[in-house]
């Protein structure tokens, strides 16, 4: 990663990385992504993730993929997660979101690119076979997160166990609250599918985006508060190599 846009330095034994430039933040943040497709093991397995946080990601990934034409087509990914009770051509399903922001510009093979289905007919069952799939296919080599205001990583909510395996989970307050601009006249789910804590911990490397002022407090108490399920994104300093790129504003409640 470029050592010149960006301050690093390592808060409890987590890597961290400020951005004065949010351009500077993106393009460094799809680096890793483009070293696997060119030189990393031929299959990469990646995990995705979405919400505002992750649009000018996936724009930088296109406009990469434009200009030097790497191909996705020996990759496979995996979303952290998706809405209860969706159908993929809703507008507000993360299927939607991954399809139009992302797979509809790349040549990523048929079947390679899944998430938890949020219209399958038993929710546990899909949360198991889904959980299956990730471990069938070795794990997610390179596994990309947001933070939510509360500290969720995935839609693991404040109090999961970091024990936890692909499941179903009901939606805080502050989560639904956060996400509703995207739901028209109150059809923001109640519930979604979501990688377990485990499950992003096994992932071989983790990059963490945060930006904006709002999320400053969760990335303060997940590098310098308790390591606890009280705070989800705290257990990725249980984790070896896992990065957070932030921008001024979401490391700006940081102690030195
Ligand atoms: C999305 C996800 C969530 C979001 C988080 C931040 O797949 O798993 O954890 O990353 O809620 O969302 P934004 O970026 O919309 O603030």
């Amino acid at each position: 990663m470029s050592k010149l846009a960006a301050r690093g330095r390592m808060i409890n034994g987590m890597s961290v990385l400020v951005y004065e430039d949010s351009k500077a933040l993106y393009s460094d943040a799809i680096r890793p992504l483009f070293g696997m497709l060119r030189n990393g093991n031929g299959h990469p397995t990646f995990g995705f993730a979405t919400g505002g946080t992750f649009l000018p990601f996936y724009r930088a990934v296109v406009s990469e993929f434009g200009r030097n034409g790497d191909s996705f087509r020996k990759a496979r990914a995996f979303n952290l997660d998706e809405y209860w009770r969706i159908d993929p051509k809703n507008p507000g399903s993360y299927a939607f979101y991954m399809h139009s922001n992302l797979y509809s510009h790349i040549d990523m093979g048929p079947g390679m690119a899944q998430l938890p289905r949020g219209n399958a007919e038993d929710p546990r069952a899909e949360a198991r076979g889904y959980e299956g799939r990730i471990r069938k296919a070795g794990d997610v080599d390179l596994q990309y997160l947001g933070i939510g205001r509360n500290g969720h990583i995935g839609f693991n909510e404040p109090g999961t166990s970091f024990r936890s395996k692909t499941h179903l989970v009901k939606l805080s307050p502050r989560t639904r609250e956060a996400n509703s601009q995207y739901f028209s006249n109150g059809d923001m789910p109640r519930k979604a599918l979501t990688m377990g804590i485990n499950t992003i911990l096994r992932s071989r490397e983790i990059v963490l985006i945060a930006t904006g002022e709002e999320k400053s407090a969760a990335v303060m108490k997940a590098l310098q508060g308790p390591v606890s399920p009280r705070t989800p994104a705290s257990a990725l300093r249980l984790h070896s190599r896992a990065t957070f790129m932030l921008d001024e504003e979401a490391a700006s409640m940081l102690r030195r």
